[in-house]
Formats: C-alpha cells, structure tokens, sequence
C-alpha cells in the first residue's frame, strides 16, 4: 500500500468539513458477497438477470417473490468486514453522508455493533432488507418473514422488497440526499464502485464539479478513476482500518 497516498487521503478526510460516501458492492466483497460484474459477478449468474427485472414481478410473481426470499436469506448471513466498521468509526464523529448502492445492511450492522450511531444510511438503490406494497407502495415497518404468503393490509397487493430492479426509477430520496451532499462536500470518498450505473453515478462528478477532492479505493481501475485525486488501488477491507489508524 503507497503510504504517501494513505497519508494523503487521512489528511483530507480529517480536514472536511463534509465527507460524501459513495459506496459499491466492492465494499461488501470482502464480507463474501459477490461484486455484479466481472468473472465470479452476480450478473454471471441467470437467476440474478431475470428475477432483478421489474418484469419477473409482474410475469411470474411467486418465482419471484421465491428468489427475493432466497436473496435476503443468504444476505442476512453475512458479517461487516474491516472495512465496514473502518468506515462506520471514520463516520461517526465526523459530519458524514454515506449514499451506497448496495441493498444489503452491514453497514447498519457495523454501526450497531460499533456502538455508533448515523443518522440514516441512505440507500440509492434500496435495501433488500426494507418492504412495500408493489401496488399502492405503502412501505411496511418489518419486512414479512416469508415474501411468498404476505399482502398488503391496505389494498391486497404484493409484498416486494424495496429494491430497484431493472426498468424502475431509483427511489427519490436518497438520490436527492446525495445530491445534496454532493453540493457541499469537500471530499467524495468512492468505495468499491465501478461507477457505471446511472443516474448513481453522475453524483461523484457532480461533487467534483462544486470543487470536492475524490478519494478512489478499489482494486481496479473504474470509470471514476480518472477524475479521482488520489486513487488507492487496493481492498476497502484493507486500506479503510489503515485511514482509521492514520485518523486516530
Ligand atoms: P460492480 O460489480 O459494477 O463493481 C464492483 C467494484 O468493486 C469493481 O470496481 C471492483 O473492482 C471493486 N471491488 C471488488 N472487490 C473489492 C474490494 N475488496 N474492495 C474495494 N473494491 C472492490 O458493482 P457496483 O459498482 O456496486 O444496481 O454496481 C453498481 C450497481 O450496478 C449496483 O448497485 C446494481 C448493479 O446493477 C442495482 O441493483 C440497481
């Protein structure tokens, strides 16, 4: 690991006034879940191409619903990595807006288990572990235990996960919160992104274009590299505790 850059990097993030997350599933792979793309990728497997688009729910309800059951399930049993909790120590005391791609919870997780508390990660493209109505989209306070039985109390529609599946539009809020964020920002921290998928990621540019510093982490070069002003080539799970040593 280039110390100088690591050094670089911590002495950004402790000068902030505001520290924008832009997360990916690169975060998470250290924990054991799959990236989407590349060789081992979620999208190499079929399952994943047809019941995350917005079709399979309406063609082939109960196939689907079985599949997002089977999803939460294994995703439920997985562990924050280094990286996560790094990332929730880096945050907690700093003012911080976390906006991550991913649809699963270890980042909540790695807060709860910290003993930190955030106000709200916001989840650009939702959480497997949050429910609606797929008809009237009333938002449920626990997500059913089984996908495949449960209604909506208000108007008899399916219960989905509030996810963002292929031909739907990302859901208003955290979009507009990173937004947000990103107008203030000083630094944009891109974690395990490739930073293909819009409209996510136009918001590093936009950060960088209201003057913030972006901090790359990721194994391999992205879509985002070239406008990053220090750029770790490296593992979250690594290079994040190295930050967090560095920052204390
Ligand atoms: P990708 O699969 O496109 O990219 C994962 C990135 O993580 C790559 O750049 C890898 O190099 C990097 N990576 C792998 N291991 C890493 C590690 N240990 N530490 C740091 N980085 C690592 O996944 P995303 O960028 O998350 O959208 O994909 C964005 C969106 O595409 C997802 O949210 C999903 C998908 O379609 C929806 O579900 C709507």
């Amino acid at each position: 690991m280039d110390k100088r850059k690591l050094k670089r990097a911590a002495e950004l993030i402790d000068r902030a006034g505001h520290i924008l997350v832009f997360a990916g599933s690169g975060l998470s792979a250290e924990s054991g879940i799959p990236t989407f793309r590349g060789e081992d990728g979620m999208y190499s497997n079929p399952d994943v191409l047809r019941y995350a688009h917005a079709d399979a729910l309406r063609e082939e309800p109960e196939a689907a619903l079985a599949w997002f059951q089977k999803m939460r399930d294994m995703i439920d049993d997985y562990e924050p990595n280094p990286g996560h909790y790094a990332l929730a120590r880096i945050c907690a005391e700093r003012d911080c807006t976390i906006a991550t791609q991913n649809v699963d919870r270890l980042l909540e997780s790695a807060f709860l288990r910290e003993g930190l508390t955030k106000e709200g990660i916001w989840h650009l493209h939702g959480s497997l572990f949050r429910s609606r109505c797929d008809v009237c989209d009333e938002p449920l306070e626990e997500p059913p235990t089984d996908y495949t039985a449960a209604e909506c109390d208000e108007c008899g529609g399916i219960i989905r996960p509030d996810v963002t599946l292929f031909g739907e539009m990302l859901p208003e809020a955290p979009y507009l919160r990173a937004q947000g964020a990103a107008h203030v920002a000083d630094v944009v921290l891109l974690l395990g992104t490739s930073g293909i998928v819009y409209p996510a990621a136009t918001i590093p540019g936009l950060a960088r274009s209201h003057g913030a510093k972006l901090i790359e982490i990721n194994p391999n070069p992205t879509e985002l590299s070239e406008i990053a002003d220090v750029v770790i080539r490296g593992k979250t799970g690594e290079v994040l505790p190295e930050i967090d040593r560095l920052l204390a």
